[in-house]
């Protein structure tokens, strides 16, 4: 039952991947059927992050009132609904609202989906469920990528966009076969069901293991679920937690990461390489360096640690776009191979280190009673960011061309160098409670 569970909540995170990355491939296609300028293709390709920044906001006004599986079925019928509009739309209009309702969906499971995870898995396995709903993201956007490529000789962009329904299909049945959290339950006063619940998931727990859990669930519950202020968040001892959580995510954003998961289609064809098949071969590139990233990342992160492992990220993507920006300014024959290589090395630079590590950062930073409330407000930084790339990149392309706007991205990562080796802290091997006094007493 477990096993199902884990994988029915993953899904969400493969449905995150898909519908962020399926339209790099899409919009060119996309272009040759509407009217699309460079600023309606940000208007498009942004829809999904803004609809994001309100999910967030949503999931966390709802997910404690209703539950958590509630909130998931919603999000399921969400992409399902999402994903048809915009396989279907008759023009631009049509396609960015319904991008934006597949954003919503995104928004509120990345909120969700997590926390629905690590409320049903026993806690010796939570530790890794923040790097492994990560991986199934990076694993969507190599999966839309796949797809792009597929459907990509017959140009038919309305079916790299459609297969998107049936993960969706797939994750609405399992959420509705799912339990909803004994967590949840117990502090929404059904310990007994949330028993019943812990008894399936754990066969091998006696009657005083069962009674052991709820009575734990219970006394972590006074702490975490009294609401803090939202002014709590700028207090002398919790502000430097607050600033470091949201800056670091927009350093992650402004490195230009999304410019390439939506847009890598169009950059290879800027950067010189003109067939369209070319194109979308060498972004299933860019989506299998990113999976394969992410799975090692899951192991430097604690044995090189986060403070290390961060420097050397921003220093890997800057060095990545200023080779870039250097080799499409000097216009030489090998140009567009120098780029590729840069772009390449930047998403194994990003995947390995800036990409989990605001994840676990925000995860580990935050003490237990402002969790949750902390994570929503990183996670609305990195979504709003996310929006501004992806909506002024194809301005700036068009605009300042590739140099200048890959010359913003080598500055923002080098910025990220500076405020990392100032900053960032070192939370490997230390305890949440020893994070938690450490931060307050620096400030
Ligand atoms: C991180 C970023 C997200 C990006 C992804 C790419 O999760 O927060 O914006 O799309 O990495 O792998």
């Amino acid at each position: 039952m477990l096993i199902a569970i884990v994988i029915v909540a993953a899904l969400f995170g493969l449905l995150f991947g898909f519908d962020q990355g399926v339209i790099s491939g899409a919009l060119p296609f996309i272009k040759q059927d509407f009217v699309v300028t460079p600023f309606m293709e940000g208007v498009i390709t942004s829809a999904v992050p803004l609809g994001a920044v309100a999910g967030t906001i949503v999931a966390m006004v709802t997910t404690d009132k209703y539950g958590r599986k509630p909130m998931l079925v919603l999000g399921a019928i969400i992409f399902f609904v999402g994903s048809l509009a915009s396989a279907l739309a008759f023009d631009q209009y049509i396609l960015t609202l319904s991008r934006l309702l597949i954003g919503v969906g995104i928004g509120a499971s990345a909120m969700t989906a997590p926390m629905f995870l690590a409320e049903v898995a026993p806690a010796r396995i939570r530790g890794t469920i923040v790097s492994a709903f990560q991986l199934m993201i990076t694993i969507g956007i190599m999966v839309s990528y796949m797809s792009n490529a597929a459907f990509g000789a017959s140009g038919d962009w309305r079916w790299m966009i459609g297969v998107g329904v049936f993960p969706a299909i797939i994750a609405f049945v399992g959420i509705l076969l799912s339990p909803e959290t004994p967590r949840w339950l117990t502090l929404n006063k059904n310990a007994d069901k949330a028993r019943d619940i812990i008894a399936h998931l754990q066969p091998e727990a006696t009657d005083a293991d069962l009674d052991r859990i709820i009575h734990e669930i219970k006394e972590s519950a006074h702490e975490e679920d009294a609401k803090p202020a939202w002014s709590t968040f700028l207090k002398k001892g919790i502000l430097p937690v607050t600033s470091f959580a949201m800056i670091v995510f927009v350093l992650q954003q402004l490195s230009g990461i999304n410019a390439i998961i939506y847009y890598a289609p169009e950059i290879f064809k800027q950067a010189g390489f003109s067939g369209q098949m070319t194109q979308l071969l060498a972004t299933v590139g860019v989506g299998v360096v990113n999976v394969a990233l992410t799975i090692v990342a899951m192991y430097l992160v604690e044995s090189i640690g986060r403070r290390k492992l961060l420097i050397l990220g921003f220093v890997g993507t800057s060095i990545s776009m200023a080779v870039v920006t250097g080799a499409t300014m000097a216009a030489i024959p090998a140009s567009p191979y120098i780029a590729l290589f840069g772009i390449f090395a930047f998403i194994a630079f990003f995947a390995v280190s800036l990409g989990p590590l605001p994840w676990l950062y925000m995860s580990e930073l935050f003490p237990l009673r402002l969790r949750p409330r902390g994570m929503a407000l990183a996670s609305v930084a990195n979504w709003f960011f996310n929006f501004i790339v992806a909506l002024l990149f194809p301005v700036l392309l068009s605009g300042i061309g590739i140099v200048g706007t890959f010359g913003i991205f080598t500055i923002c990562c080098v910025a990220g160098i500076i405020y990392a080796i100032a900053v960032a802290p070192e939370t490997k091997g230390v305890s949440l409670e020893e994070i938690e006094q450490r931060m307050v007493m620096e400030s």
